[in-house]
């Protein structure tokens, strides 16, 4: 049997029942894709359950403020991805009369949709022969047809497509898409496959040469950026001072506190950071440590510190960004996940 019969053969013997994949409704798959592009299955679920009950139609998402949106992608992280969704629902509304495209062409040319999306969502959604590529399927062709070179470099992604795309020809592209994809998640794994189990580990190069686990090949990425922010948590009789993030860096129109970002850690409170605190809140600000994060994001590792201030005055003029809110109004605005966190633990503590 072909590689690509023996896989479908054993997704439908090994398939977990998944709610999108009960549907050829390309809105519905496309919600599916983009949060499961940004979570593992399980943490995706009840992501994808809440999205599509608030919003069951493409309609009614592209109708909702991106307040909203945001607040129902609390906690995904990576949080441009939710804007996108909302642009690309407009653009559906208003330039495609609200049907969602099913056909590669037309999905790969809207906002945060790449090849891999037109491809999932055009296979599931109405059988176009276009292949997925995922990290699952590099990992599994890279290993079965021993393809060491980098999945991150051009000369990579040409071999693996066109690798990928020799593959579906013949198959039902939704259900073959769907089983190799799955036969990465559950069988070849990224770390210790069970081997001895894959029904297709004896024409596997990688498990004839011993190289599973040196394989898919990876360039690796440029250092991380490392970045400190200060919190200060101003909060009186329930109510909390809170910022509007802007545009140009992380968590773009999401709420934080009053920040102040410096280049290095500290335990002690050096004087230098005592005049800046003094300079943001008034001579007789009292600060007051109050608990340290490290918040990994895809490009930076953010330390983040939180001091409870007291006597503080603020000049809402000059600063502009900074509102009032009470502590259930910023309940309903959407937030970095470590401010979140914070909150939660900040409110029980009370
Ligand atoms: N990961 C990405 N897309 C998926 C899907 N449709 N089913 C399961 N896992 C996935």
């Amino acid at each position: 049997m072909s590689f690509q019969n023996e896989i479908v053969k054993w997704y439908e013997l090994n398939k977990r029942s998944l709610p999108w994949r009960n549907t050829r409704d390309p809105y519905v798959i496309w919600l599916s894709e983009i949060i499961l592009q940004q979570t593992r299955v399980e943490q995706g679920l009840p992501y994808f359950n809440r999205f599509l009950s608030q919003y069951p139609g493409i309609t009614d998402f592209a109708n909702a403020e991106e307040t909203q949106i945001l607040k129902l992608w609390q906690g995904l992280g990576y949080y441009s991805r939710g804007r996108n969704m909302l642009y690309t629902a407009r653009q559906i509304r208003d330039n495609h009369n609200g049907v969602f495209p099913n056909t590669y062409d037309t999905l790969v040319g809207l906002k945060g949709i790449g090849e891999y999306t037109a491809a999932a969502i055009s296979s599931f959604s109405s059988d176009e022969s276009k292949a997925v590529l995922d990290g699952n399927v590099f990992r599994v062709l890279s290993r079965y047809f021993g393809v060491d070179s980098p999945i991150n470099s051009t000369e990579g992604k040409k071999i693996f497509s066109a690798l990928a795309q020799s593959l579906i020809a013949g198959q039902t592209p939704s259900i073959y898409n769907q089983a190799i994809m799955e036969f990465g998640a559950l069988q070849c794994k990224p770390k210790s496959p069970d081997c001895p189990s894959c029904p297709v580990h004896a024409g596997c190069e990688a498990k004839t040469k011993g190289t599973v686990a040196l394989l898919p090949v990876k360039l690796k990425k440029l250092k991380k950026r490392i970045r400190y922010f200060n919190y200060f948590v101003c909060e009186q009789e329930g109510q909390l001072l809170v910022r509007k993030r802007g545009p140009g860096d992380v968590w773009q129109e999401l709420y934080d506190f009053p920040l102040i970002e410096t280049e290095n850690h500290f335990t002690e409170v050096p004087e230098q950071f005592s005049h800046a605190v003094q300079e943001y809140f008034g001579k007789e600000v009292v600060i007051k440590p109050l608990a340290a994060h490290k918040h990994l994001l895809t490009h930076q590792t953010i330390f983040v510190q939180f001091f409870g201030l007291d006597n503080y005055i603020i000049n809402f003029k000059v600063k502009a960004d900074i509102k009032r809110v009470s502590l259930s109004e910023f309940d309903g605005l959407p937030q970095p996940k470590v401010i979140a966190n914070f909150i939660e633990s900040y409110t029980t503590k009370q």
